[in-house]
């Protein structure tokens, strides 16, 4: 358990000197490319752009201060504005580097390197058929991937049987590809990345509670079975962070 924490840690010059290795940035290889391919022929949806919200208009402080963890969803289907919103806060581009080379979006990443990629288990959003998609963000689209036969019990059953998981309208799932961090950062890349994903997932939160959706975050998850059902190789990308999201029942 001890070595575990080292990694949380950070390293004086001494040791940094000693125990940094030299980083493929240094050695002049190619930077990773900050988007995930998609087929040229591939039909993508258009989402909202955030020039068009209608929404999330509420005072910062309210929403601070009413976020929680919320499990209970509704049947209702959330609309292509709330979906766009969502994926907007969590991930929106802003501006690429000019050499490509990094980019910025609407949450902070170390070196601006956004080692994750967005996957949506949709269930009900309104005029989009179900299934497994992917955010492409740097043109604020979406990637449809496959359908996903019998979603809700199979998403509940690979997060240990917490059911609400599977009820969500939308389940979004973080997948992180370490390299684009450890392509500076090497060692330091990993608590990096972890610090990065607590920015995505407060975003979801707080973008959820700013337009009276509900979400968690989920840590608990099977995770081979969860890489396998996004068809990723568990290797070189992997998921780190699960969240429902769904309209929240009138109390
Ligand atoms: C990294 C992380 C993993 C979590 N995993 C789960 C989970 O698997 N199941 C769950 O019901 N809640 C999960 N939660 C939600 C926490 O239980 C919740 O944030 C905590 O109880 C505080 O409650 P609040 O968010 O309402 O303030 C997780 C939260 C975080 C940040």
């Amino acid at each position: 358990m001890e070595s575990n924490r080292r990694f949380l840690q950070f390293f004086d010059k001494d040791e940094y000197e000693k125990l940094v290795p030299e980083s493929d940035e240094q050695k002049k290889k190619p930077f990773p490319l900050f988007q995930k391919d998609f087929g040229q022929d591939t039909k993508l949806i258009d989402l909202i752009p955030p020039e068009e919200f209608e929404i999330g208009g509420k005072s910062f402080l309210d929403v601070v201060n009413r976020r929680i963890s919320r499990r209970n969803y509704t049947d209702e289907a959330l609309n292509l504005e709330e979906l766009s919103f969502l994926l907007w806060c969590t991930q929106g581009v802003k501006k690429t580097f000019k050499d490509k080379a990094g980019v910025l979006r609407t949450v902070p990443s170390a070196g601006a390197k956004s080692p994750f990629e967005t996957y949506l288990i949709i269930n009900r959003v309104e005029g989009v058929e179900p299934g497994l998609y992917r955010y492409i963000s740097f043109t604020h689209k979406l990637f449809f991937i496959k359908s996903i036969e019998d979603a809700e019990r199979k998403i509940s059953e690979l997060t240990y049987d917490q059911k609400f998981v599977g009820k969500g309208a939308v389940i979004f799932c973080w997948v992180a590809i370490p390299y684009r961090t450890e392509w500076r950062y090497t060692i330091l890349a990993h608590k990096f990345i972890a610090v990065d994903l607590g920015h995505v997932s407060e975003n979801l939160y707080l973008a959820c509670e700013a337009i009276d959706l509900g979400t968690v975050a989920i840590g608990y998850y099977e995770q081979k079975k969860f890489d396998t059902m996004l068809e990723i190789d568990g290797k070189d990308e992997f998921v780190v962070l699960v969240a429902p999201v769904g309209k929240r029942p009138i109390l």
